[in-house]
């Protein structure tokens, strides 16, 4: 397949982007702002929308995925993670010598890289995912800097991180699944809980609004003082009535979340209640209100 592309740039400081999204955008932005010459971009197609929107704005060529390498010393591959393995086998061949490929996925890690690995030894390979929500690029650009990110690869890596501002850790691939659990959990399960904060608080007739200082206040702490010390309420107290009240009043169907929680509390504040774990299991056969069905019965 031929391409717009109208020769090589060369030299340090040259940069290429596939998949141009929210995160690839953003570190794109972030590294033509500490003075990346960015050379090409490559989308799902070289007149998509989003190929088009990143080329104007990061003032590059856009290009075919397979001739997207051409005279970049950095290529950032910010495709969704399932599509990672694929393109980095199509970028193969417009590879520059030398030249960095890395890419923005907190699940994966350099096995990817495999078979690029085998086809072009002589170019270098890292990861750098940026531990944070970027919803846009503009929101990107204003959290990225202060940000934590996890990084694996060839050392230019740590320098990369350095321009964009983030506090880099290194995880090695076999880690690497447990450390996206974390933060899936940091991130998308908080959410989730906040969704029955939310469900339970309009049962209550009360605004989600109102719990925002608290939740935040609660996060703070949790980092400020560690989460065991952080852990307050009636599971840390052992003050099984409240609890108990509280599983009766809920609708059934917010109950095996509030109980798996509940036991986490318990696991945390180093709680061997067996009163407790009878409660949370006796309440599993909580009579549902009438005309309601019990989701555990
Ligand atoms: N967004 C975040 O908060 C965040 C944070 C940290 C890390 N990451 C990582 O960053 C990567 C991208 O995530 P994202 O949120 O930026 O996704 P996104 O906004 O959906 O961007 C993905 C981009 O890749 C393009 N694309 C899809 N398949 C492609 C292919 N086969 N070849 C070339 N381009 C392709 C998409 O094209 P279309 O525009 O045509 O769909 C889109 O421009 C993922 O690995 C993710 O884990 C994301």
């Amino acid at each position: 397949m031929t391409g717009p592309v109208t020769g090589p740039v060369t030299g340090k400081g040259t940069l290429a982007l596939v998949g141009p999204g929210r995160a690839g955008s953003t570190v794109a932005l972030a590294l033509a702002a500490q003075g990346y010459q960015v050379v090409g971009v490559a989308g799902r197609a070289v007149d998509a929308a989003s190929t088009l929107a990143a080329s104007a704005c990061l003032d590059a060529e856009p290009r075919f995925v397979a001739q997207v390498g051409t005279g970049a010393m950095v290529v950032v591959i910010g495709t969704p993670d399932a599509a990672i393995e694929a393109t980095a086998e199509a970028i193969a061949p417009s590879l520059e010598p030398d030249a960095l490929v890395f890419h923005l996925a907190g699940s994966r890690g350099l096995e990817v890289f495999a078979e690029l690995r085998a086809r072009r030894p002589d170019v270098r390979i890292g990861a750098l995912h940026p531990l944070q929500s970027l919803p846009s690029t503009s929101a990107g650009l204003e959290r990225l800097p202060g940000s934590w990110a996890a990084i694996a690869g060839d050392a230019e890596i740590d320098r990369i991180a350095e321009l964009l501002e983030v506090r880099a850790f290194r995880v090695a691939d076999g880690d690497r699944e447990l450390y996206h659990a974390a933060a899936v959990v940091a991130s998308n399960h908080l959410v989730a809980l906040l969704g029955q904060v939310e469900r339970l608080a309009a049962a209550a007739g009360v605004p989600f609004d109102a719990f925002a200082p608290l939740a935040r206040a609660s996060v703070e702490n949790a980092f400020d003082l560690g989460p065991r010390a952080a852990l307050t309420g009636p599971v840390a107290r052992g003050d099984l009535a409240t609890v108990e009240g509280h599983l009766a009043a809920m609708d059934a169907g917010e109950r095996d979340a509030y109980r798996a929680l509940a036991r986490e509390a318990a696991r945390l504040a180093e709680r061997r209640d067996h009163a407790l774990d009878r409660l949370l299991d006796d309440l599993r056969t909580l009579q549902p209100p009438d005309g309601e069905e019990n989701p555990s019965s």
